[in-house]
């Protein structure tokens, strides 16, 4: 649970739907929350549609025992991550599945959907196993297995035409009535006024309860996604040489709390929102006046969680806990039309809504938020939308995650990250990165520099009334097995241009440390491949190499890839390609193959080079060659951190 006013406690589902008069139950395994927040969709169109009494449930609250006695049907919404792994909150509920025997879950009727991207190599093989272990077991699957491919961007329309048919046939199975569609809240919202409420008592930007408990040590972990750590800000500073792009490096204080890490970890790093995206936001909402109005949630039943902690602030709640410039959903415009200022906003939003084709021009490809996409159906007359709509309905602000670029043996109490700043130029707008922006306001702001930012933050509120400056940001640390063999004379090819390469930067940074306890002759060969655009526009860390170099001697290598220097680009995997000889030599060694950075492009073009200087150098076929590679990523031999 993430703490927020959770009010049931017991893991045994058969008996919390059955006491809360439950029909039917939306489960679901999420690692960033986006499986989450389609199983909250599909909850609301059930309660909607049908009338129905659902739960939504996080697979990590409950235990699965006694499934086969539920009476009611479930959806799964389950995602996958990494090489085909469970979300970390469901590995409770995979190895439950794993117990699973033939006519174990007879009675048991489900509907699922996984979310997964085909530009890694296990498509959506965690919803894959469930599936397979639920037949095992002979439950019964409604309709078919739904998948959405992130990696094609199509997630949200695949999701949507597999819930047109879900729905239809649940409505036979189950002989449900249909109701017109209309929103039904899950929280009761309550406005206070300010003479009802201690001052003290109202959240501004906390990331949980606990920040208003005085007893509560908030140094002391246990540190996760419900339980963020307010990180100071030591240090940051820019790493480019450039004047319309720009990376930053910044540097958590760890050393007033026992949160730690190990090399290779993510960081995930909690946003606001920017002043500019928030008060367009409030402006067309009809918001921006109230904007201090103070809310209260309470859940509708004890099935319900409080998505933040309140009370609140109508500003706070949309500055620190509300996605409100992520990308719009075509599903979001049809309950949205009830709310239309015009009769024309509003056939527009019908339009939009049923039209698929219209809405991916007109909406999605043209890269519109919320409050653009409420400016544009209304002609810029602003919007009177229920707040528990607006609450309910945008998906909550969700952390950031980041290849950590320091090393736990030599910055025990420091996290570095690295991170490109998103700003894109498109047609007569700029696409903004809520995250990598805010670190950009931080690192001008701190290091008081004269240049404006392109988005301002509130860098000095309530979030930091716990102590003057240094900024902070709420993290947290994702264990990862990006990890360097345990022992350091086997050798390590890592690949990884651009950011790709802060994993690499802490792997270097572990072996400098040991090296200095004098074991540098011991290593074995650590070949990195690093490539930007030039060698003196985004050469990241370009001085710091120098000095592994002395430390590590011939162990280290840097080999370079600088892609607009020359007329023919040049990559990473053509150096990798030029140093066949030495890589084939390494790998039957029995080096281990790191790969860092772009997902769709990068790594599989670095995958395709592995396969013709294997296939070629041990004279075996491409296929045969890809099947090496692929046990290799089975025995962790071969590793990617790709996005
Ligand atoms: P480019 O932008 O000049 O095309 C870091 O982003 C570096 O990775 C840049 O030099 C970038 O080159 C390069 N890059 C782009 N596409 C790539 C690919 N498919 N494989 C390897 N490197 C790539």
């Amino acid at each position: 649970d993430n703490g927020f006013n959770v009010t049931n406690s017991s893991r045994d589902i058969v008996e919390v739907a059955k006491s809360n008069n439950k029909d039917y139950i939306v489960f679901y395994g999420s690692q960033t929350g986006t499986a989450e927040d389609y199983a909250n969709k599909f909850a609301k169109e059930l309660k909607a549609k049908f009338k129905l009494n659902v739960i939504v449930a996080d697979l990590e609250d409950y235990d699965f025992e006694n499934l086969n006695e539920l009476n009611i049907p479930v959806s799964f919404f389950i995602s996958t991550y990494g090489e085909g792994d469970y979300p970390d909150s469901a590995t409770g509920f995979e190895s439950h599945l794993e117990t699973l025997e033939s006519g174990d879950l007879e009675n048991f009727k489900y509907t699922i959907f996984g979310l997964g991207n085909t530009t890694y190599e296990f498509y959506n093989a965690a919803a894959e196993k469930t599936v397979k272990a639920l037949e095992q077991a002979n439950a019964t699957l409604y309709g078919e297995f739904g998948k959405g491919d992130d990696g094609a961007g199509t997630l949200d329309e695949d999701y949507l035409s597999w819930k047109e048919s879900t729905l239809e046939l649940l409505k036979t199975k189950l002989s449900l009535n249909e109701f017109d569609s209309e929103f039904e809240p899950s929280l009761i919202l309550n406005r206070l006024s300010k003479s009802e409420i201690d001052n003290e008592k109202i959240f501004l930007g906390e990331p949980d309860r606990s920040y208003l408990n005085s007893s509560v040590d908030l140094s002391l972990g246990p540190f996760d996604h419900a339980h963020p750590y307010l990180a100071p800000i030591s240090s940051s500073k820019e790493l480019f040489n450039s004047k319309d792009r720009s990376c930053i490096h910044l540097e958590f204080d760890l050393s007033q709390t026992n949160l730690r890490y190990s090399t290779g970890d993510h960081v995930a790093v909690w946003p606001s929102n920017s002043d500019e995206k928030l008060h367009s936001f409030l402006k067309i909402t009809n918001l921006y006046n109230d904007k201090d109005q103070i809310i209260d949630l309470k859940p509708l039943d004890s099935t319900v969680t409080i998505p933040f902690p309140t009370p609140s602030t109508v500003e706070t709640i949309f500055r620190h806990y509300k996605e409100i410039s992520g990308p719009v959903s075509r599903q979001i415009l049809s309950t949205l039309k009830q709310f239309a200022p015009t009769p024309k906003a509003k056939s527009k939003a019908e339009r939009l809504s049923k039209d698929k084709v219209a809405f991916a021009e007109e909406i999605h490809s043209e890269k519109y938020d919320l409050a653009e996409v409420l400016s544009l159906l209304s002609d810029g007359e602003t919007w009177n939308i229920s707040l528990e709509f607006l609450i309910e309905s945008i998906s909550n602000l969700q952390p950031r995650y980041y290849s950590i670029s320091s090393s736990s043996l030599s910055d025990k109490t420091n996290i570095h990250i690295t991170a490109v700043v998103e700003s894109e130029s498109f047609k007569d707008r700029k696409i903004t990165g809520v995250t990598t922006n805010l670190l950009k306001n931080i690192q001008l702001a701190q290091n008081k520099s004269s240049t404006e930012p392109e988005l301002h933050y509130d860098l000095v509120g309530p979030r930091n009334k716990f102590g003057p400056l240094p900024y902070k940001l709420p993290i947290h640390v994702r264990r990862s097995t990006f990890r360097l063999p345990s022992n350091s004379s086997i050798p390590v090819i890592l690949i990884g241009p651009g950011t790709g390469v802060a994993p690499f930067r802490g792997f270097i940074r572990d072996r400098f440390k040991l090296a200095e306890q004098g074991d540098a002759d011991k290593f074995g060969k650590m070949l990195l491949f690093y490539g930007s655009r030039s060698s003196t526009e985004d050469f990241l860390y370009e001085d710091e190499w120098k000095e592994y170099s002395k430390a590590l001697g011939s162990s280290f290598e840097l080999i370079t890839a600088f892609s607009r220097e020359t007329k023919e680009k040049i990559y990473v995997q053509h150096k990798v390609k030029e140093r066949k000889e030495e890589i084939l030599e390494l790998i039957n060694k029995g080096a281990f193959i790191y790969v860092c950075g772009d997902a769709a492009r990068m790594a599989k073009d670095v995958n395709n080079t592995l396969v013709d200087i294997l296939a070629e150098g041990k004279n075996i076929s491409k296929d045969e060659a890809h099947e090496i590679l692929r046990t290799f990523k089975t025995l962790n031999k071969y590793q990617e951190d790709v996005w």
